[in-house]
């Protein structure tokens, strides 16, 4: 949420900072802002613009830039409405500090009112403003330097922040500093690039520090970086070389990220499995976990935590790991575990599932099933991430920088982890059979292939979309596996085509929902289930009854469902439990061609932004 980023060094700031923000502005895009000092003119140049980053844009054309230091971000709205005046970056009261912030102070009421008592102003709602007020009276006050004010103000500070912050005065160095936020510092020679993440940083160099919480960077033109904590400790910068080409960031071709990302999938999971799946020797390897795998195996039961699109792969983790490893799970969104006092113990394990690696919620539950000795397993995307960082072992999923809000291959790379560490487990306890784990491993090798034969349909759900465009509600029905299915396809609807839409157990329809049936209401029903086929028809024929419409995902040569439906759409016959992997993957394309249709705006959809760094 909010996307910062800022350069010093000796060339132009300000194509660096624009175009960093068009990389960032998935994590947030309902106003814009840039600083950039003019050292020879001495004159600071900002400007902000409510929207999006091509308003900023179009606004600053033609306008002054020149400048080899500056900040810029790109906000997602928490404290003030979007507008100009709430945009980054803020102005101390004398003008000489300016700020950039990702995260909430949430002390800013008492502290706002201390500064206004000594005189200051505020021209914003936001908590932002609150704290360069803060910094520039402390510096004032106390006669420090900037780094030593904006320390002394960190300390007095509750809340979560990543900011980069610059003094007219001194436009050589830019102060960044991080809590719950992340920040990550390039280097290459004697300039520095400074971002939430590193997507706006790899065109210019792979060398990155990711700063950890409560360090405060000293990043000073032609000179070494220098890290110390708030409490003032020497750190050492460690650096590491990123791994991300610059094509992953870029559409390739396709109109849309989310588009780009649904036809990555065979690719993407193929990644997660290579080097781990190796389907001649029926063998497979997670290295990340392989010091935890004897605790996993010996579980009593696991605990997922997670939110949204990953909270679903977590559902589905469920069935696996009780179905193949015999293991009970609880599955937890994290934002109520970490306010539930909850009741975990030392011989927990802890899966956290984020593509993220950033969810405030995510990274605050693992803080307190940390506290009560839980061992955490982390499933991230993002290398590096705080939550990847935060566990004590994990498998990353490998499926490239996920750009469209909607998450699409993030999730099937999770589904696709969570089921080699079932697999695995399942094995190494016994529950699984030589013979069997020899099939499973044969057939999770020809997903990737089974996904791309998936993906024909694309023109068939267009037409379906088509048909369905004006529709004001939908209702997503599945069984065992398919139920996490459904509850995906209803949220990916949602979220991006502004259709509201439902996903349900299939049986439990008849408890409540079968009331909104009638001949206006589209029922999607993932319908390739084996084990529960025969009730799903039943299901099927309920809603027909009532006049609804059928929209059928079902395995393939499926005549009976194929009679039964008004539209349907096949996948590959599959193990059961590797049914999400395929039938998730139509119901991604349904909402993706649903909300072209309506018009609107898939990678950016409104209110949303792409990693929730707030609570
Ligand atoms: C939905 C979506 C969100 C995220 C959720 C968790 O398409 O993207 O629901 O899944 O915000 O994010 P991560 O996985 O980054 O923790």
């Amino acid at each position: 949420m909010c996307g910062i980023i800022g350069y010093v060094g000796n060339k132009q700031a300000y194509p660096v900072l624009i175009n960093g923000l068009y990389r960032l502005e998935y994590r947030g895009y309902d106003s814009a802002g840039v600083a950039i000092m003019n050292e020879e003119e001495n004159e600071l140049f900002l400007y902000k613009s409510q929207g999006k980053v091509s308003q900023l844009d179009a606004k600053i054309t033609g306008k002054k830039t020149a400048g080899t230091i500056g900040i810029a971000h790109t906000r997602w709205a928490t404290h003030g409405e979007p507008n100009d005046i709430n945009a980054h970056p803020h102005s101390s009261q004398s003008g000489d500090l300016v700020i950039i912030h990702n995260g909430i102070i949430e002390n800013y009421i008492p502290l706002k009112k201390e500064l206004i008592g000594r005189g200051y102003s505020f021209k914003s709602d936001t908590d932002t403003e609150v704290l360069i007020q803060l910094i520039e009276d402390i510096q004032l006050n106390e006669n420090l330097d900037l780094f030593e004010a904006v320390r002394s103000a960190l300390n007095q500070v509750i809340g979560a922040y990543a900011i980069l912050v610059f003094s007219r005065s001194n436009p050589d160095t830019l102060i960044a500093a991080r809590k719950s936020s992340p920040l990550v510092i390039g280097k290459k020679m004697g300039e520095y690039f400074i971002a939430s993440d590193p997507t706006p940083i790899v065109e210019y160099t792979k060398d990155v520090v990711y700063l950890n919480d409560e360090e405060i960077a000293i990043i000073k033109r032609n000179q070494d970086l220098r890290i110390k904590t708030i409490r003032n400790k020497d750190k050492t910068p460690y650096f590491e070389k990123l791994e991300m080409s610059l094509s992953a960031l870029e559409k390739g071709g396709y109109d849309h990220f989310m588009l780009k990302e649904i036809f990555e999938q065979p690719h993407s999971v193929s990644n997660c499995m290579r080097g781990r799946l190796d389907p001649r020797k029926g063998s497979i390897s997670l290295g990340g976990i392989s010091d935890y795998l004897q605790k996993m195996t010996n579980a009593d039961r696991i605990l997922i935590i997670a939110c949204g699109t990953s909270w679903h792969a977590g559902l589905v983790g469920e069935y696996l790991f009780e179905d193949l490893a015999r293991i009970p799970v609880e599955v937890e969104y994290a934002s109520e575990f970490r306010y539930r006092n909850p009741v975990i113990s030392e011989n927990d394990i802890v899966i956290v599932i984020s593509q993220s690696g950033e969810t405030a919620d995510s990274l605050a539950a693992i803080k307190l099933a940390k506290s009560k000795g839980a061992t955490i397993i982390g499933i991230c995307n993002v290398v590096g991430s705080s939550i990847s960082r935060a566990s004590h072992a994990g498998s990353y999923t490998h499926a490239g920088p996920e750009i469209g809000v909607a998450s699409t291959k993030a999730f099937t790379a999770q589904v696709t982890i969570l089921t080699m560490m079932a697999l695995l487990i399942g094995r190494k306890k016994g529950t699984i059979t030589r013979s069997k784990y020899f099939q499973y491993i044969h057939e999770l090798n020809q997903i990737p292939k089974k996904i791309k034969h998936v993906l024909k349909s694309n023109d068939d759900i267009w037409k379906i979309a088509e048909n369905y465009k004006n529709t004001r509600n939908f209702l997503y029905l599945g069984r065992g596996y398919n139920f996490p299915v459904a509850l995906e396809g209803a949220l990916k609807l949602k979220e991006i085509s502004y259709i509201h839409a439902e996903g349900y157990p299939a049986a439990e329809m008849k408890h409540g929902p079968i009331a909104l049936i009638d001949e206006e209401m589209p029922v999607v029903v993932i319908a390739t289930n084996k084990g529960t086929y025969e009730k799903v028809i039943t299901n099927i024929m309920e809603v027909k009854a009532r006049k609804g419409k059928i929209i059928a995902i079902i395995t393939k040569g499926d005549e009976t469902v194929k009679e039964l439906a008004d539209y349907y759409i096949e996948i590959p016959e599959t193990e059961e439990f590797l049914v999400p992997l395929l039938a998730t993957i139509p119901l991604q394309l349904l909402s993706y061609h649903m909300a072209i249709l309506r018009g609107c705006n898939v990678d950016q959809p409104r209110n949303l932004a792409k990693s929730v760094t707030v609570e």
